[in-house]
C-alpha cells in the first residue's frame, strides 16, 4: 500500500486535495456495514472515513463506534477516519471528541444563517478545547435532511450557497472543512433508486465556493449522483464524498435476500452475508470513482 502509516485526517485531505481526488465518507449503523466499508477500502488500499449521524450512533453507541475504528487501525495501521456525522447539539459534539473521533460536523443548515454562525462558532471551542487536532466541519445551505428514499423534494432545497456566504461563514467561524449546497440533496427519490433520474451538480458553483471558501469541502447527499457530476465536483474542489442512502438500500436488499434464501436458516453471520457483500459492492464502486484521477 502506497498510504504512509498513521497519517492524520488533515494530511489524508491535503493529499487528496493536492491530487483532485476525494475520500469516500460512508455511514454505518452496524458490523455488517462498517466491516463491508472497511473490507473496500483495504481491498482498494485507499483511505476512507466512516461516519455516523445522531441517530446511527445512538445505535452504534459512540464509544463502541470508536472502537470499532480504532480496532483496525492497531491492526492494520490502517488509514480510517471516524466522522460525528450531522451534530446537532454542542453536548453531542464533546461526546464524541472525548471519545476520540477524527471530525465532527456541526451541522446548523437548518438555522437562520448569523444563527448557525453563533452556534457553529461555539461548538468548534467546545470541540477544540477537548481535542485541538480534530477537524470541524460546518454547513450552509439546506440540503434536506435525511438519508431515506424520499416521495418529494424537500422545500427549500435547490437554493445554492453563493460564494460570499461561504467565505463570509468560513471567516466568521474559521470551520475547518465546509459543507455548501450546491444541487445536491440528502436521500434518494424513488426515481433516482431505479436509475431513471439522478442528482447533477452545479460544478461552476463548486469552482467558485471554493475560491471563496480556500477550505477543504465535502459533497454531502451523493447517493444517487451522476458519475460525471462527482468527478468534475472533485476536480472543482469537492474532497471529501458523503454517501449514505445507496449504503441503506444495499443494506436492506442483502438482509431481505438473506432472509430469503435461507428460510430455516438463524445464524445472523449466515443470514447477513448477502448484506455484507452488496454493502461492499456499493463502498467498493464509489471509492474507485472518488479516487481515479
Ligand atoms: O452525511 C451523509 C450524507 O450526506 C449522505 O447522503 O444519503 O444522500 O448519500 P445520501
Ligand atoms: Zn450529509
Amino acid at each position: 500500500m502506497e498510504i504512509e502509516l498513521m497519517m492524520s485526517l488533515r494530511d489524508v485531505l491535503k493529499r487528496a486535495e493536492a491530487n483532485k481526488v476525494a475520500v469516500g465518507h460512508f455511514n454505518f449503523s452496524d458490523l455488517v456495514a462498517f466491516n463491508a466499508i472497511v473490507a473496500a477500502a483495504r481491498d482498494k488500499e485507499l483511505p476512507v472515513m466512516v461516519g455516523v449521524s445522531e441517530g446511527e450512533r445512538e445505535f452504534t453507541g459512540v464509544c463502541q463506534a470508536a472502537a470499532l475504528v480504532k480496532a483496525i487501525r492497531d491492526e492494520y495501521n490502517y488509514p480510517i477516519f471516524l466522522n460525528a456525522d450531522h451534530t446537532h447539539s454542542i453536548a453531542h459534539a464533546e461526546e464524541a471528541a472525548k471519545a476520540g473521533f477524527d471530525e465532527v460536523i456541526f451541522d446548523g443548515s437548518a438555522l437562520p444563517f448569523d444563527e448557525n454562525i453563533k452556534q457553529t462558532r461555539r461548538a468548534i471551542e467546545a470541540i477544540k478545547s477537548i481535542n485541538p487536532a480534530i477537524l470541524v466541519e460546518g454547513e450552509i445551505g439546506w440540503i434536506g435532511a435525511s438519508s431515506a428514499v424520499i416521495e418529494k423534494v424537500p422545500e427549500g432545497v435547490g437554493v445554492l450557497t453563493t460564494p460570499e456566504e461561504a467565505r463570509q461563514f468560513v471567516d466568521a467561524t474559521k470551520v475547518d472543512v465546509l459543507a455548501p449546497a450546491v444541487g445536491n440533496m440528502h436521500g434518494m427519490l424513488a426515481s433516482m433508486v431505479h436509475g431513471d433520474v439522478q442528482k447533477r451538480l452545479n460544478i461552476d458553483r463548486i469552482a467558485e465556493i471554493k475560491a471563496a471558501a480556500k477550505i477543504f469541502m465535502t459533497l454531502h447527499g451523493g447517493s444517487g449522483t451522476n458519475d460525471d457530476d462527482f468527478k468534475r465536483a472533485i476536480k472543482a474542489g469537492m474532497t471529501i464524498v458523503h454517501v449514505n442512502t445507496e449504503i441503506r438500500i444495499a443494506w436492506r436488499r442483502g438482509v431481505e435476500a438473506g432472509l430469503a434464501a435461507e428460510p430455516n436458516e438463524v445464524a445472523p453471520y449466515k443470514i447477513l452475508k448477502p448484506a455484507f457483500e452488496a454493502v461492499k459492492k456499493v463502498v467498493s464502486s464509489r471509492i474507485e470513482l472518488f479516487s481515479s484521477k
